[in-house]
């Protein structure tokens, strides 16, 4: 075909490479940074109509579904309209009460997924506004869906979702901000996102930057059976898409957690043999960040943590940082390192990487 490998050993490796060029694709077009917004003409809502919106719930399946939670994260900060994410086959079964109100968006990079088309579907009969967010155009949650945000991420061949993860992250914060913007965010903070989402694909390119030195560590998880992500608020969902990407190509077992939730019952598991990995955004909950640090320490357990450049975080073993592009889009930067981690531990592991046993790319059958 006509999408070549180039000089990449897996379609991972390129598509993880591919990312500063992916993020500048779903930006293009779609930012004011003098009025400090963003505009999503493929949802082809008024003003009046976008303000009417009262609640917002992201519906995916895997990595579409953790990206979905950041995204409510960032519709909950940035336009405090509440939001979450469910999985889509959860929805779609439990007979969910259908909001006039909610604004659903169906989260899915091929667009073929048999669950989250099932969700679109169920959620029209019962009248629920619903919009895609989907990668490939042309696809059946597409076709489904009257409206929607693109992703344009170009071809995903890897079954773990890379790029496509970091676009839906970033059409996200679009949302969040045009939303935002028409309710009470100011002109001056919608003009510092507006600036620092532009500014996010050169920050994409230095976090890869660092892929040699994330490269090191992967060996403390080649070597261990369980891993734990650690986040809170901010980097749950990103623990939870780390843990989600170490699975599903080393076979190393891993779990996220809240970090708040270490003390109610997993802190039992620490101990040195498992290791640690982090989250710890440079925002107002760092110090209790640095307190989950100890509280594995304490236990023997060794710490990778993952933060920004500003922030000193004694206690750990191992620290990777990441340039901040401020508190609110530092979980789409956050994610990488994680994504190379993930990458790494599969090599030193000779795992089949674009390939992992007994998951597919699209779940298109029930
Ligand atoms: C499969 C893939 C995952 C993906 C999920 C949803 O399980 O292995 O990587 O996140 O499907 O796929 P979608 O195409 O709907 O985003």
């Amino acid at each position: 075909g006509d999408y070549e490998l180039g000089g990449y050993p897996d379609y991972m490796a390129k598509e993880i490479a591919e990312q500063p060029e992916a993020a500048q694709r779903v930006l293009r077009g779609r930012l004011d940074e003098r009025l400090g917004t963003a505009r999503l003409d493929g949802l082809r809502f008024t003003a009046r109509e976008l303000r009417g919106i009262r609640r917002v719930k992201f519906l995916g399946c895997g990595s579409a579904y953790y990206a979905g939670q950041v995204g409510a994260g960032l519709v909950e900060e940035l336009a405090r309209v509440p939001a979450d994410a469910e999985p889509a086959a959860e929805f779609r079964y439990r007979n969910p009460v259908v909001d006039p109100d909610c604004l659903y968006i169906a989260v899915s990079q091929s667009g073929e997924t048999a669950d989250t088309l099932a969700t679109v579907e169920e959620l029209q009969r019962k009248g629920g506004r619903v919009v895609g967010a989907v990668n490939v155009v042309g696809s059946a949650i597409a076709r489904e869906c009257d409206s929607g945000v693109f992703l344009h991420a170009g071809p995903e061949i890897s079954v773990a979702s890379t790029k496509a993860f970091t676009n839906m992250a970033v059409a996200f914060a679009l949302l969040a901000l045009t939303l935002g913007r028409v309710r009470d965010l100011s002109l001056a903070e919608g003009r510092r996102i507006a600036g620092a989402l532009a500014e996010l694909p050169e920050r994409i390119g230095q976090v890869l930057a660092e892929s040699d030195r994330i490269a090191s560590l992967a060996g403390r998880f080649a070597d261990a059976e369980h891993v734990f992500f650690l986040g809170r608020v901010r980097g749950w969902p990103v623990a939870r898409e780390g843990a989600q990407k170490l699975k599903e190509i080393s076979y190393v077992h891993a779990e996220a957690y809240q970090a708040s939730e270490l003390k109610h019952g997993p802190l039992a598991l620490v101990d040195p043999a498992m290791p640690s990995v982090v989250l710890i955004p440079d925002d107002e909950l760092a110090a209790k960040n640095l307190g989950t640090i100890e509280q594995v320490k304490a236990r023997g357990g060794p710490v990778v943590a993952v933060t920004t450049t500003g922030l000193a975080v004694p206690g750990a073993d191992e620290v990777v940082r990441i340039p901040s592009a401020g508190p609110e889009l530092d979980p789409v930067l956050l994610t990488i390192p994680l994504q190379l981690l993930a990458y790494h531990t599969a090599r030193k592991l000779g795992r089949d990487i674009d390939k992992p046993r007994n998951l597919a790319k699209s779940v298109t059958v029930e």
